[in-house]
């Protein structure tokens, strides 16, 4: 199968009760991993790419890595998304670039002006068969060089989406509903709590309209430990209880975004590796179980919290 837009994923996904999974991708065994576990459970898949996976990797050689995964994988679906686009250029060499799918990500710029953009994007990308996801609310943490502060943060306006998503003709929009990017979501202690109810007025504002979650790692205490006790310090690192993501996939949310688990699934796999084998020096043999680590991670995502095993 070619890569695909995520269009008939999501009318699945909606009518399914469940999400497909967006996974950030950065190098081969990334790719490897997410989409190794997704052959095996039978799951359509986004795999997408940041400003800052083109800076690090190059455009060509993430693209190629997502074909080869095309390639091994025929039985799944899978979309290749540029992830916070920032600007119509970024879109604009993406989509003449091999992606099925953009996002621009206009959120932090006034109401009229994202309009403005992601209805220029949405014109651009829709000429050459390309979706497009935009964002209205603005969720806190680091996005790319963007670190978006607790204080300037803030959630989705429901009475405003309906004109948003006519005016731009957007095929599915990331609301702000309490996630946010990076391992240190909610305050220890605190009660981690997203709010359905804004997710709930959203839908019933765009009735079969999927819905995007941006933030959405579980921040694994298993991986946070694995760091800690290897050389790391990630204190008070919590994410979104995974009970709550398997809600909002029930729901109207069709894509979920995850990254920074499978970042510290890398990094606390490696620095167990060092602290238990410190003479070693091939970079395979720490890459080996990191990539096994980030597989079953996904593997878990997809039965347990997504909900889309099986549906490829
Ligand atoms: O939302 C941001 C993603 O986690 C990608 O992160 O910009 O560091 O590649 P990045
Ligand atoms: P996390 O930092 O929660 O993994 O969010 C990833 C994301 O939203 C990518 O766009
Ligand atoms: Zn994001």
């Amino acid at each position: 199968m070619a890569l695909v837009t995520s269009k008939e994923m999501f009318e699945k996904a909606y009518a399914g009760g469940y999400a497909v999974g967006a996974f950030n991708v950065n190098n081969m065994e990334i790719v490897q991993a997410i989409t190794e576990a997704c052959r095996e459970e039978k799951a359509p898949v986004i795999l997408q790419v940041s400003k800052g996976a083109r800076a690090y990797a190059n455009h060509t050689y993430l693209v190629k890595l997502v074909e080869a995964a095309v390639i091994e994988c025929p039985e799944i679906p899978i979309v290749l998304h540029l992830d916070h686009g920032d600007s119509f250029e970024t879109c604009k060499s993406c989509i003449d670039g091999g992606f099925t799918s953009v996002m621009i990500d206009a959120s932090s710029k006034p109401f009229e002006e994202n309009i403005e953009i992601t209805r220029k994007v949405v014109e651009y990308a829709h000429a050459h068969g390309v979706v497009v996801e935009a964002e209205l609310g603005a969720l806190a943490g680091v996005e790319d060089e963007v670190n978006v502060s607790a204080e300037s943060a803030h959630y989705t306006r429901p009475e405003e989406v309906e004109e948003f998503v006519t005016r731009t003709g957007c095929d599915s929009l990331a609301i702000a509903i309490g996630t946010s990017h990076g391992a240190y979501k909610f305050k220890p202690g605190t009660n981690p709590q997203l709010r359905f109810d804004i997710l709930e007025e959203v839908s019933k504002k765009l009735p079969n309209f999927p819905i995007v979650l941006h933030g959405s790692s579980s921040v694994p205490q298993e991986y946070v430990k694995m760091v800690n006790e290897n050389g790391g310090k990630m204190p008070g690192a919590i994410g979104v209880p995974e009970e709550q993501l398997r809600h909002a996939a029930e729901l109207a949310v069709c894509k979920i975004n995850i990254d920074s688990d499978l970042r510290l699934a890398m990094t606390g796999t490696i620095r167990k590796f060092y602290n238990e084998h410190p003479d070693k020096f091939d970079p395979r043999e720490y890459l080996k179980p990191a990539r096994a680590n980030i597989k079953e991670l996904v593997r878990h995502k997809l039965v347990n919290v997504l909900g889309c095993a099986g549906k490829a």
